[in-house]
């Protein structure tokens, strides 16, 4: 791929290739059950909309279902949006509705640990120096009561924790990046290695004081970064196998560091998994036969950063060459990109603890992970979505039983992990990703010596080759292509699942799959939001009913359920390219966008739902060119953090002239609870 087709700082959000030629979604029976219940969306602008369809699915007890046994007939309670909404916004400066207020914390270069180095406005910080500071780009953030860990549940004291997805390279160094084709064909090192420490997760331990502002705890023994080249072990099925065999760890049991990390989730037992999204655009192979682990995740002969051309000869930088150099797998890096797309278990509370790759939960482009609420004697159950045009929705479900007194990241390694299909009738199907389950041990028979989109498919070796593999095991089972899943989140009064579905610009086009049921836009623009209830309540069932909960998009877009419009977006609360996705501890649903900047839309913003009324409102306007994504309160409600990423310009702070990620904390005046 020619360098140019890359935009560096993402701007574009459809930058994910599309890697998914497998024409999953041609069903012929898909288009024809969504042409019989097409619904006109109309819109007040007179434009001619999408045409789209709103499910009403008979006997699914969603929560507009109001006796619904699962929520105890509560679930209309505490989920009211109390708030004035907010109009779209083109300032740069956050927006928050009236009786709020919002103030800028932890930007990016804050010292948090090692000596403290103070952060440079000139850019002239060192890549060490960047070790010891908040890392760029914030995105997924969880924030651990103090307490937690001992049954507690403070909202004044806590470790914030939060992934770095990527780097602004203009805004990090001093001058921008030097570009190999202007010095030789190397980069300087030392802008290299700080680029690596801007990336990764920081954990920060913050205090509230009696005056209500929020603040770092000095050095606290938690305060600490976690980069692009810290030490980390392979876990699970994957540890061990093969084709992740390195110089470094010739065993395949550990590799460095983790990149491009999106959203997360906390576990049920108190720690953090940070996703690992668009990892390949940070490797480079100049082999011709690049391997079908590389062809189907888009690893090519050229890097987003270019951070294999470092002027050093030290292997921590040459990894990033994963070409076939030396005589065996172990004499060079041709395997470390098999060494991530998984998720990252971090333990917060253990500053010298490792982290853990999991990889039982699958390796693609994970955008994050939401847990099922955990129950003593039953399987753990998360939920992972890839984002990237055509990719899919999975499920993992583990083979030991949730204990709390035990429960620990070990329950990660052993489960299945499905797929799922969205079927034209509004049912689903979790597709076991498992060589010992018949019904996919019978497909991958079937598919072997055939093509499977652009790769000719000759078997799976083991479970682990399954897993490396998770897209290509996904095609084979027959799984639904989706329109970019990004974030998904768990309603904690009902259970119902929901997840945003940013968009999909070729959906539908010449060449590429068609609509289906449960993406039913062609040239998905704006996106859409589904959720589904698992049979029976249980979420490690192998079936469910899905419904969409709101099509995004401008003023008059309408969700239509059983003929009748269930939203129609107005000034209030119209979006697009649903991203962040969270439900607050008291059931409101709270939805962050990472879309185009056009009027009418303008900057990217956060949104409060009721999922029961689906009442949706705009509650947070972020500053220009950003994208708004993160959220997490105190377990009281009362405080609130949104983070802020990608800003342009000078945000937050006039007085600078480069601009700097960072957590906004929101609060009421009041005192109250947010969004009530
Ligand atoms: Fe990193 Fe899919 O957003
Ligand atoms: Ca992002
Ligand atoms: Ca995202
Ligand atoms: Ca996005």
């Amino acid at each position: 791929m020619a360098k140019h087709d890359l935009d560096p700082n993402y701007l574009d959000p459809n930058y994910e290739p599309v890697v998914n030629h497998s024409g999953n979604a041609s069903f012929a029976h898909v288009l024809q059950a969504r042409m019989q219940r097409r619904t006109l969306m109309k819109g007040s602008v007179g434009a001619a909309l999408a045409s789209v369809m709103g499910m009403g699915i008979a006997g699914c007890s969603f929560t507009d279902d109001s006796d619904d046994s699962r929520t105890g007939g509560g679930a209309q309670s505490g989920t009211e949006l109390g708030f004035k909404p907010v109009a779209v916004s083109n300032e740069n400066r956050v927006v928050v509705p009236e009786g709020y207020s919002a103030r800028s914390f932890v930007p990016w270069g804050t010292p948090i640990t090692g000596n403290h180095p103070e952060y440079r406005s000139d850019g002239t910080n060192t890549g060490a120096d960047q070790e010891s500071q908040v890392g760029m780009h914030h995105d997924g953030v969880h924030f651990f009561p103090i307490d937690q860990k001992t049954g507690g549940n403070s909202s004044t004291e806590g470790l914030l924790v939060m992934n770095h997805e990527y780097i602004n390279q203009s805004a990090l160094h001093a001058n921008g990046p030097t570009k190999p084709a202007d010095n030789d064909g190397v980069r300087p090192v030392d802008e290299v290695r700080k680029e690596i420490a801007a990336h990764g997760v920081s954990v920060i331990h913050i205090r509230r004081a009696t005056d209500g502002t929020w603040d770092i705890v000095s050095r606290s023994p938690f305060n600490r970064r976690i980069t692009g080249n810290t030490e980390m072990d392979i876990r699970g099925p994957v540890r061990g196998y093969s084709k992740l065999a390195t110089a470094f760890s010739p065993s395949g049991t550990e590799t460095r560091g983790t990149l491009n990390n999106c959203a997360m989730g906390p576990t049920p037992w108190g720690t953090y998994l940070a996703a690992e999204e668009n990892w390949h655009g940070y490797f480079a192979t100049s082999d011709t036969e690049r391997p079908r682990e590389y062809v189907r995740h888009g690893v090519t002969d050229s890097s987003r950063y270019d951070w294999e051309l470092a002027d050093t000869d030290a292997d921590e930088y040459m990894r990033f060459n994963v070409s076939t150099i030396g005589a065996s797998a172990t004499d060079d890096y041709r395997n470390e990109a098999n060494t991530y797309g998984y998720m990252v278990e971090i333990d917060p509370f253990t500053p010298e603890s490792k982290p853990q790759k999991r990889t039982a939960l699958g390796r693609f482009g994970h955008e994050g992970v939401i847990f099922a609420p955990a129950r003593e004697g039953e399987p753990v159950v998360c939920y992972s979505g890839d984002d990237a045009r055509f990719e899919y929705i999975y499920k993992f479900v583990s083979s030991r039983p949730y204990n709390a007194a035990t429960a620990g990241g070990y329950l990660l390694d052993e489960g299945t992990l499905y797929v799922a299909r969205f079927n034209d009738d509004g049912s689903g199907d979790w597709l076991a990703l498992d060589l010992e389950n018949a019904d996919f041990a019978g497909k991958v028979a079937a598919a072997e010596g055939t093509m499977v989109g652009e790769i000719r498919f000759d078997g799976f070796e083991n479970q682990a080759d399954v897993l490396v593999n998770t897209r290509l095991a996904a095609d084979i089972a027959g799984a639904t292509t989706m329109d970019r899943p990004e974030w998904g989140a768990v309603d904690p009064k009902t259970g119902d699942v929901y997840f945003t579905l940013t968009n999909n610009s070729n959906r539908g086009k010449e060449g590429y799959d068609d609509v289906n049921a449960a993406n039913p836009i062609v040239e998905n623009a704006t996106g859409h939001i589904i959720r589904w209830a698992e049979a029976g309540g249980d979420h490690a069932a192998t079936s469910f009913e899905w419904d969409i909960f709101v099509f995004a998009g401008e003023q008059g877009t309408e969700t239509v359920v059983d003929g009748e419009a269930a939203v129609t977006l107005d000034d209030t609360n119209i979006f697009n390219s649903p991203d962040g996705l969270w439900f607050d501890y008291n059931g409101r649903l709270w939805i962050q966008t990472d879309g185009s900047w056009a009027p009418p839309y303008q900057n990217n913003m956060m949104l409060a739902a009721n999922p029961v009324t689906r009442e949706i409102k705009r509650f947070f306007v972020g500053p220009r060119n950003c994208e708004v994504t993160g959220v997490v309160t105190t377990p009281d409600v009362k405080t609130m953090f949104v983070n802020i990423q990608h800003p342009r310009g000078n945000w937050p702070d006039p007085s600078e002239d480069r601009p700097r990620d960072a957590t906004v904390i929101v609060t009421r005046d009041d005192g109250g609870v947010i969004g009530a």
